[in-house]
């Protein structure tokens, strides 16, 4: 049964939905193919599962306005990855351990249910925060029944304490939590289950300041912690790193360590931390092992900082996405990411041109245009220096080595703002998925990625190709379908 404080802000979300949805859908940067909120602010994905064979994707969310505040978890469904059900409000911030803000968490599979574990955030009346892991429980995958809070804040930890996401290792169950210690260094705490319902506190698995980790963070959020080949991966999104050279450029960064997890001492060895993305949003990913044993990433299409509500989609009540789902594997030494193969499906006929050559010149290329598209771009040659211009707004240069993304700034009298990444080796491949709003780019079948939003004119559909020397390449094209 929901509470009648439930229903009430069921109802005003509801409202705010209908209220703002004609401004909301006639914007011009809504997304085609990508996850957003009605209405309101979108940040973290949630509950990534695929449940009874049905794909479920929950989402922060804040109805009521376009910046941070005491978040929902909106829902998402799918049987393909295709096809998209925007379903009911799953939780609302309608309890004293949640009032403030149903947080990120994890969807896990148990006795034939669907729950949901995720921090409630409580500021108490001095403003001090609280946090509670909290779970809820599902018969039917569409409405969740609070049970309460099942793990306190343990001793050594401040109240950052939040994100779990619960896993099953045999008959054991194990939940990672972002954490801050007293001492303000950010870590990636473990606790386990035999019963599913006492959780015992194991400790830190790494962290800021543990091992051979120097100083690394103020606070871990959203932790995710997995096996991929005979490695253990621990994804997080660390609080606090310091820019250094072409690495750590945005506000905060997500990115992963490698290595074997040590159950029994409770330590993850690892080697180097290693973002996941170098564009200029994209933060607190979570991923799921789905029916056919596919590791699948998705993550926000945000970063928080100082610039993001100066986005233009917030005049019409909306700001920010999720990326395109991503499969990860690992190829010996680091995670590749590769678009999933499901997304093929959205492809209308292809445009290829097998053979291009470009010397000294900028170009169009027949038919490669559009705000809804996917582009292969394969290089047999770049003699000195390659670059791809977006309706006049981004672009995405390679010379010796290092590829550039550029576009303005959202605010600093739109200067323009740079990303830039060294390849392990040569530019041998791109592929961009084009979204309106949206661009994501897949370097060398996915060793990169660059991942950022985009606010060209509405009816800007060129794309231009320009080569400093002689680059030869070729290129194939397809308008993609959206999902909704
Ligand atoms: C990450 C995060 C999480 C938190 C959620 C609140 O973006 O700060 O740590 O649970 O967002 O919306």
């Amino acid at each position: 049964m929901l509470s009648e404080r439930d229903l009430e802000l069921r109802k005003l979300a509801n409202e705010e939905i209908e209220k703002y949805k004609d401004k909301v859908e006639a914007d011009p940067y809504r997304l085609n193919y990508h996850h957003m909120a009605p209405v309101g602010l979108l940040n973290d994905p949630n509950g990534f599962i695929q449940w009874k064979g049905t794909y479920h994707l929950f989402y922060q969310w804040m109805p009521f306005d376009t910046d941070h505040g005491a978040k929902f978890w909106g829902h998402y469904s799918s049987e393909d990855f295709v096809h998209w059900k925007h379903e009911d409000i799953a939780l609302t911030p309608s309890d004293w351990f949640d009032e403030n803000g149903v947080y990120s968490g994890s969807a896990i599979a148990h006795d034939d249910h669907l729950y949901l574990f995720y921090t409630g955030n409580v500021k108490d009346e001095k403003g001090e925060r609280e946090s509670y892991q909290c779970v809820a429980v599902s018969e039917d995958g569409v409405n969740f029944e609070k049970k309460g809070v099942s793990v306190y804040l343990p001793e050594g930890y401040t109240s950052h304490f939040r994100d779990p996401k619960v896993w099953k290792e045999g008959d054991t169950w194990y939940m990672v939590v972002g954490a801050q210690s007293e001492d303000l260094q950010g870590k990636a705490v473990l606790f386990k289950s035999e019963d599913f319902s006492e959780w015992e506190h194991l400790g830190v698995v790494t962290g800021s300041g543990e091992g051979n980790l120097g100083g690394f963070g103020y606070m871990w959020e959203c932790p995710d912690l997995f096996e991929l080949d005979g490695k253990h991966i621990l994804v997080v999104s660390p609080q606090g790193l310091e820019a250094e050279g072409m690495q750590f450029a945005n506000t905060y960064q997500s990115g992963y360590f490698a290595g074997s997890l040590d159950f029994e001492k409770v330590r993850l060895n690892h080697g180097d931390f290693r973002e996941l993305d170098r564009g200029f949003e994209f933060y607190a990913p979570q991923t799921t092992l789905d029916e056919k044993g596919r590791r699948i990433l998705i993550g926000w299409m945000g970063v928080p900082d100082q610039y993001e509500q100066a986005q233009p989609t917030i005049e019409n009540h909306w700001i920010h996405c999720l990326t395109i789902p991503r499969e990860l594997t690992w190829n010996g030494e680091q995670l590749i990411q590769t678009p999933l193969d499901e997304l093929k499906e959205m492809r209308g006929p292809v445009i290829l041109h097998s053979s291009i050559t470009i010397e000294n010149d900028q170009k169009a290329v027949r038919g490669i245009e559009g705000k809804s598209i996917e582009l292969n771009l394969e290089f047999d040659e770049i003699e000195n220096q390659f670059a791809i211009e977006m309706f006049q707004y981004a672009s995405l240069s390679y010379k010796d080595g290092i590829l550039t993304l550029s576009r303005p700034h959202f605010e600093e009298n739109q200067k323009t703002e740079f990303r830039r990444v060294e390849l392990a080796g040569e530019l041998k491949s791109l592929r961009l998925f084009i979204d309106h709003s949206s661009l994501e780019v897949f370097v060398n079948e996915g060793e990169e990625v660059l991942t950022s939003r985009i606010f060209p004119q509405a009816e800007d559909e060129h794309i231009l190709f320009t080569s400093l020397g002689t680059s030869t390449f070729s290129i194939e094209q397809w308008k993609l379908k959206g999902f909704q």
